[in-house]
């Protein structure tokens, strides 16, 4: 018989509600003959406190042994800025390879978006998770003086790029309007931008059906704003990823829908699921948290593991909630929770 075997990292501030909710739709949705067996782990602010630790090694070793791995939210205003993003986040990203960040944005009925004229938005973005900026290569010279110099060396490799890139065709692919867009910025940042380039159009030759377009980032920023329906799927570098991410999620309903998934294809370390929002300490314990994101990031992890059906199912159950509560009295985390199971269980 078949089962999941998942590591729940609920983290920090409004990462316990929404977890909460997150199971009990998975719990709800998943076949009688799939076992669920769930082990939770205290990584965040309090642990950090406590310990002085992020994530060891030993953790590490820990995490390995799951399928995947579902997080709520890491981050309190009690630790100082970047301790938790670099030490938690970051490490587990890089430990076990999330080298395709995915992040879907959908506009969904009834969602409000800051555009005029309700517009189809239906893309993923697949932002690579492992390079560019975010390796930590580089150094501060003469530090504290009027002379410092910083570096802040962007990492590209031929590996790394062509991996993410294949496996972006291959999502276009899969999708109804089989267009690819490499987003980067390769008039001014000819080394790496070439690079990608290169291999953007190599790897194109295996998939003759995907229809390809090459975008400067900035021109990009205006393209979602103003016309986000071209878009299907959208591959870029770790940096430009985080940027146009964040502004699609800001279309797309906002960071109360916005799922994502750190992702590592080949399974040989486990993937990691989450909301793009963050730990929101301000409405903390109210259960005031819209716990959508999280649920939408379950059927993320589902469908990873193979689990199609029932991801589609929770995507149903999400869209249908969503558009029976426009103009409706806010709901509580628990409502919400309430609501989703009956739909996948109906
Ligand atoms: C994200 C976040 C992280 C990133 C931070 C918290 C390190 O902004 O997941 O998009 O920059 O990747
Ligand atoms: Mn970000």
């Amino acid at each position: 018989s078949r089962s999941l075997n998942l590591a729940v990292i609920p983290g920090d501030g409004i990462g316990q509600e929404v977890v909460a909710q997150g199971l009990r739709i998975l719990s709800a949705v998943l076949p009688q003959d799939v076992k669920l067996e769930t082990k939770e782990y205290d990584f965040g602010a309090r642990r950090y406190h406590a310990t002085g630790e992020t994530l060891t090694d030993a953790d590490l070793e820990q995490l390995k042994r799951h399928d995947a791995i579902l997080l709520g939210a890491i981050g309190d205003p009690s630790v100082p800025s970047g301790v938790l993003e670099r030490g938690f986040l970051l490490r587990l990203r890089f430990a076990f390879d999330h080298h395709v960040n995915l992040r879907p944005s959908k506009l969904l009925p009834g969602v409000e978006t800051p555009l005029a004229g309700q517009p189809e938005i239906d893309f993923v973005v697949v932002r690579e998770g492992t390079e560019g900026p975010y390796t930590g290569n580089g150094g501060t010279i003469r530090p504290g003086t009027p002379h410092a110099v910083a570096t802040e060396v962007s990492l590209n490799t031929a590996f790394g790029i062509e991996r993410v890139v294949r496996d972006a065709y291959a999502r276009a692919q899969a999708r109804p309007r089989k267009k690819l867009a490499l987003v980067h910025k390769n008039n001014v940042l000819v080394h790496a931008g070439h690079l990608w380039t290169d291999i953007f159009t190599k790897v194109g030759e295996e998939f003759p059906e995907v229809t390809t377009e090459y975008m400067h980032v900035d021109a990009a920023t205006i393209h979602l704003v103003t016309r986000p329906e071209r878009f299907d799927v959208i591959v870029t570098d770790n940096l430009f990823g985080d940027i146009i991410t964040d502004l699609a999620a800001a279309i797309s309903g906002g960071i109360g829908v916005a799922a994502s998934g750190n992702i590592n294809p080949s399974g040989e370390f486990p993937s990691m699921f989450e909301p793009v929002h963050g730990s929101a300490p301000d409405i903390a314990g109210q259960g005031k948290a819209d716990p959508s994101a999280t649920v939408l990031s379950v059927a993320l992890l589902l469908r990873h593991l193979g689990h199609e059906s029932e991801a589609a199912r929770i995507e149903e159950a999400v869209s249908a909630d969503l558009a029976e509560r426009v103009g409706e009295p806010a709901r509580t985390t628990e409502e919400i929770g309430d609501a989703l199971v009956a739909r996948v269980t109906g």
